[in-house]
């Protein structure tokens, strides 16, 4: 089986069972700048899970593409990605415990669909606490369809040993309890399914525990039953409907169908690997190179769809995230001897390998690159400069002691004496300010026969995450305040520009896709030649002169009809429920939106066009910043 025909399957599956299929969203929620990335297909479909009306009904599933940045240090071993798909399906309270578990029965192990061993599959269940009982309607679903296959399934028991017998596992809120996807929201009990695979290994018998730990269970699929919703003081209150939430993970259920033991061994990574190999002259084969290899494959693979949905390397938020996984890949680079800069050429593999299945990848495959070299130049010159430092370190080291520093390359010694190791401090200089990682720092040292202080360098380390624990505190919280505030200005500058661009170029111009960072505004609008720089400055000019005006923003609830007729514009026009709202701004702009918006136009500051280009053909883009 291919990735294709897997998200084909599960497509056709849910909809023979009369679910709408919805679009992948980006990587970056849109518009939402207090959540870092989209981690799972649930994130864009908050508000309905809330109980807003969902344009395209009560059942819906698509293929998300999902990032997710807490187990970036599990990266290398069999199954922990930063980047992967998410298949899901949603009831918007309409079914809910029975046909979720049936129907995840069925599409796994029917030979319609999936066709895999139901005596290969287990369960976890939630085992109840003080805010939700014990799910035992999902234990006696879950044996209703064990028992279809006449697999005896019961609970484990109170001495925790998972068997053949007893395959379904009761566990706690920390696993068995999921959302909300931030602070508060839609959340849950839920029934993970994992997949045996190595059954050559004999009988299964051991903790739940283990048997994860050691890699004999895979993970695959989970299905939350998301009828609570965490309140900000921490407690639970049932939401107004019951809804169903899951999500399969597409690469690890491609690893049990072609019975591999490990997602890098699929054809997800296949392709990137080779190329890294090439690169790199080594073996993946070679037991030292596969851990770097992996990390590479996936570092860089989320670092491009994480550029093609608009992040560009920063030091804050998104962009810092995307700095840390082309600096590690590329770190990695180094281990394994690649020569000269290869992130690019690694994002063109993953581009020819994902574009059938996201386009955006070989539209924004200009942009990708670029930032993925400058990125990789960048990091190359910091590590110069460090190691530059790193040299000076150990020459003055070598007067004060007498020690002869050579290089090992020379002097052919592969002991470090301890009498000459480092002060914690120079080494923690060259982490803070040259970005070496410590392990870096050890092995350049290494090579010139000496090492480091480690406790000293450890209290540097605890020193330094004290102090910037505290005041990433301060600054996330006002940070965030911040990013709210500031997309809700570039939100009102993208009405008023599209205003503005119907008015000089004509009436012809309408709203091809928008997206809001923190930083700027991007709006993609039907035009078909590049705009001259009068007509931009025209545009800004209007703009700029709608702020001057401090118009307030006014914002009516009405129909889809009554705004169609009001002249509203309407972009999406599938996408709004029954009731939209019209945000006007005097006699302007008037468009249909979900906001959020400045309340005046005041507010806006200074508007500046930075960037008019192609985007596809027909369709201009603009970037646009507020100072
Ligand atoms: N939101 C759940 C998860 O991420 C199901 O999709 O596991």
């Amino acid at each position: 089986m291919t990735s294709k025909e897997l998200r084909q399957k599960y497509l056709d599956f849910f909809k023979e069972k009369e679910h709408a299929i919805i679009p992948s969203a980006p990587v970056v929620p849109e518009n939402d700048p207090t959540v870092l990335f989209t981690t799972a297909g649930m994130h864009p479909l908050v508000p309905f899970l809330m109980g807003e009306k969902h344009p395209k009904g009560k059942r819906l599933a698509n293929v998300q593409k999902c990032v997710r940045t807490v187990d970036i240090d599990e990266v290398g071993d069999n199954r922990h990605l930063t980047f992967f798909e998410m298949l899901g399906n949603w009831s918007l309270g309409d079914y809910f415990k029975r046909e979720a578990i049936e129907w995840s029965f069925e599409f796994i192990t029917s030979e319609k669909w999936l066709g895999l061993d139901p005596r290969r599959l287990y369960v976890t269940v939630f085992e109840g606490d003080e805010d939700a009982v014990r799910d035992e309607e999902s234990i006696r679903i879950w044996q209703e369809q064990f028992a279809k296959v006449d697999i005896k399934a019961e609970p484990v028991g109170g001495d925790k040993i998972v068997t053949y017998e007893k395959r379904i596992v009761p566990l706690k809120k920390a696993d068995n309890w999921w959302g909300p996807a931030g602070e508060t929201g839609p959340c849950g009990p839920c029934t993970e399914m994992f997949y045996d695979v190595s059954p050559e290994l004999g009988e299964i018998k051991d903790t739940f525990e283990n048997l994860v730990k050691n890699f004999r269970l895979m993970e695959i699929w989970n299905d939350v039953f998301m009828e609570f919703n965490k309140k900000a003081d921490g407690t639970f209150s049932k939401m107004a409907q019951q809804n169903v939430d899951t999500g399969m993970g597409l690469e690890r259920t491609l690893v049990v169908m072609t019975g591999k033991d490990n997602v890098f061994d699929t054809e997800f990574f296949q392709p990137i690997i080779r190329k890294i190999e090439e690169l790199s002259g080594k073996n993946y084969d070679e037991e030292e190179s596969k851990v770097p290899m992996r990390i590479i494959a996936d570092h860089l693979k989320a670092a491009t769809f994480m550029v093609a949905d608009s992040v560009v390397p920063s030091n804050v938020e998104r962009g810092y995230v995307l700095r840390r996984l082309i600096r590690r890949a590329v770190r990695q680079g180094k281990i394994l001897g690649i020569e000269g800069a290869f992130a690019s050429k690694i994002a063109e593999v993953v581009i020819g390998e994902y574009k059938d299945a996201y386009p955006e990848l070989e539209k924004e495959k200009g942009e990708i690159i670029e930032e993925l070299d400058q990125e990789e130049v960048r990091f190359r010159q910091t590590l110069e400069k460090g190691l530059k430092k790193l040299k000076e370190i150990v020459k003055k080291k070598e007067k004060s002691s007498g020690f002869a520093a050579r290089h090992r390359k020379d002097f052919g010694s592969k002991s470090i004496d301890f009498n000459n190791l480092i002060s914690g401090k120079e080494a923690f200089d060259l982490y803070q300010t040259y970005g070496f990682p410590p392990e870096m720092i050890r092995e350049e040292l290494a090579n010139f026969g000496m090492g480091y202080h480690k406790n000293e360098f450890d209290e540097e380390m605890k020193k330094h995450q004290d102090l910037s624990r505290t005041v990433s505190a301060g600054m996330f919280k006002g940070g965030l305040a911040d990013a709210g505030e500031s997309a809700a200005r570039l939100h009102t500058a993208t009405h008023l520009l599209l205003a503005a661009l119907r008015k000089v170029l004509g009436e012809h111009v309408s709203q091809k896709g928008s997206n809001i960072t923190g930083e700027r505004l991007r709006l993609d609008f039907s035009h078909d030649k590049k705009m001259a720089p009068e007509e931009i400055l025209e545009a800004e000019k209007l703009v700029n002169a709608a702020i001057e005006k401090n118009i307030s923003v006014k914002c009516e609830e009405m129909t889809l009809d009554e705004a169609q007729k009001s002249g509203a514009l309407g972009v999406f026009g599938e996408k709004y429920g029954d009731k939209v709202k019209v945000y006007s701004i005097f006699d302007f702009s008037k468009e249909i939106c979900g906001g959020p918006h400045a309340n005046a136009t005041g507010e806006l500051g200074k508007f500046r066009i930075s960037k008019e280009e192609a985007s596809s053909a027909g369709v201009r883009r603009i970037k646009a910043v507020l100072e």
